[in-house]
C-alpha cells in the first residue's frame, strides 16, 4: 500500500515538476517554484532566485516580525507562522501579513536545509529520510513569544511528499493550539492541501482547523481572507 502511494506521488511529482533533472535539486526546486506560480507580482520570483543562489536555502531571519501596516489595521490576536525553503510559501505568508497586519514567525530549522537536503529524487536526502520517518522532528531555531495570546494562527508550509514537512510537526508538538483557530495554507508543485490539513487536525484535536488554501497565486489570498477571517 505504501509502495503504491509512493508510486502515485512520484508520478504526480514527475508531472508537476517536469523538467527537473535527478542530479540537480536546485533546478528541481526552481522548476517546482515555477510550476506553483506563487506571488509573481510581489517579489516572490526574486526571493526564490535569491534563495536558490545560496548553498543554504533556509536562511531567513529568526525573530517574529511585526507588520509595518498602520496600527489600526493590525490584528493583535492573529499570528502567521510559516516554513519555506525556496521562497514560495514565504511570499504567500508575506501577502497574508500585508493584508492582515498580523505578527509573523518563520520556522527556521536549527540545521538549515541545503539544496542536497531537498533533493526529493534521492532516497537518502535529508528531506526524504525525514518524511519517511514518522518520529522525525527536526529542531526549530528560536521560539514564539506570547504564543498563548494569539487566537487565530495561520500555518503555512510547502507540501513535501503530499503532506506537512516534518518540521511543522515539531511546531505542532511544541505549542498548544487548543482552543485556537488554525488556518493552514501551503504551496506545492501541484498537490492539494487536504492530507496536510488532516495531519494538523490529528496533531491538534482541540483546535478548530479550517480547510485551508493551496496558494497558486498570491492574488488568490485577498478573497480567501475575506472568507476565513471573522
Ligand atoms: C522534499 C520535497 C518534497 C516535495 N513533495 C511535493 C509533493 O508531494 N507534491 C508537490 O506538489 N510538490 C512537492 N514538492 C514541491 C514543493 O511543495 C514546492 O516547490 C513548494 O512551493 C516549495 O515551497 P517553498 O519555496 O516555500 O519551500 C516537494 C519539494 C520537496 C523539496
Amino acid at each position: 500500500m505504501k509502495r503504491i502511494f509512493s508510486l502515485i506521488l512520484v508520478c504526480m511529482m514527475t508531472f508537476s515538476l517536469a523538467g527537473c533533472s535527478a542530479g540537480d535539486s536546485r533546478a528541481a526546486e526552481s522548476s517546482a517554484a515555477m510550476e506553483s506560480g506563487v506571488g509573481r507580482e510581489n517579489g516572490a520570483v526574486s526571493e526564490s532566485s535569491a534563495a536558490a543562489e545560496n548553498d543554504t536555502v533556509a536562511e531567513n531571519s529568526l525573530a517574529a516580525e511585526t507588520s509595518e501596516l498602520p496600527a489600526g489595521e493590525a490584528s493583535a490576536d492573529t499570528l502567521i507562522i510559516y516554513f519555506s525553503c525556496t521562497g514560495n510559501t514565504k511570499a504567500a505568508a508575506e501577502e497574508i501579513q500585508r493584508q492582515t497586519g498580523a505578527d509573523m514567525f518563520e520556522i527556521v530549522p536549527e540545521i538549515p536545509y541545503t539544496a542536497e537536503d531537498l533533493n526529493y529524487n534521492d532516497d537518502d536526502s535529508r528531506a526524504n529520510q525525514e518524511q519517511s520517518d514518522d518520529s522525525a522532528r527536526p529542531a526549530i531555531s528560536g521560539s514564539i513569544d506570547n504564543f498563548d495570546s494569539y487566537e487565530i494562527v495561520f500555518v503555512g508550509y510547502p507540501i513535501w511528499w503530499g503532506t506537512l514537512p516534518k518540521i511543522v510537526n515539531t511546531l505542532l508538538d511544541t505549542y498548544d493550539f487548543s482552543g485556537k483557530t488554525v488556518i493552514p495554507f501551503c504551496t506545492s508543485g501541484g498537490s492539494g492541501i487536504g492530507t496536510s490539513v488532516s495531519a494538523i487536525r490529528e496533531a491538534e484535536p482541540e483546535a478548530s482547523v479550517l480547510d485551508g488554501l493551496r496558494v497558486g497565486d498570491t492574488s488568490d489570498i485577498a478573497g480567501w481572507l475575506e472568507e476565513v477571517l471573522p
